[in-house]
């Protein structure tokens, strides 16, 4: 599936990301800047948020309750945002895109 990653300043990178993998690995796995998943994959740093494009949101399974708490813990949150670690990719995902906050910290 391709995800495209958007900084905070606008530069794009789409990465071809693996089947299962989670969308924060696939970001890791392209160098892509912005996601600086501290804890690995955890759901307990909250520094591999980014804002799901509104279309997209719906077809993800809701947050589960360790995602949940950590949100309220990361820096620029909005209604959108989501741990990208928590977020396994899927064909159904193909084309999704994911804003980057402009800092993690
Ligand atoms: Fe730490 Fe996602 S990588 S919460």
């Amino acid at each position: 599936a391709k995800i495209k990653f958007i900084e905070a300043n606008g530069a794009e990178h789409e990465v071809e990301a693996r089947e299962g993998q989670s969308v924060m690995q696939s970001a890791m796995d392209n160098l892509v800047p912005g996601i600086v998943a501290e804890c690995g994959g955890f759901a307990s740093c909250a520094t591999c948020h980014g804002y799901v494009d509104e279309g997209w949101l719906k077809k993800l399974p809701p947050p589960e309750a360790a995602e949940e708490s950590m949100i309220s813990c990361a820096f620029h949150v909005r209604p959108n945002s989501r741990l990208t670690c928590q977020l396994k990719v899927t064909p159904a995902l193909d084309g999704m895109v994911v804003r980057l906050p402009v800092s993690q910290t």
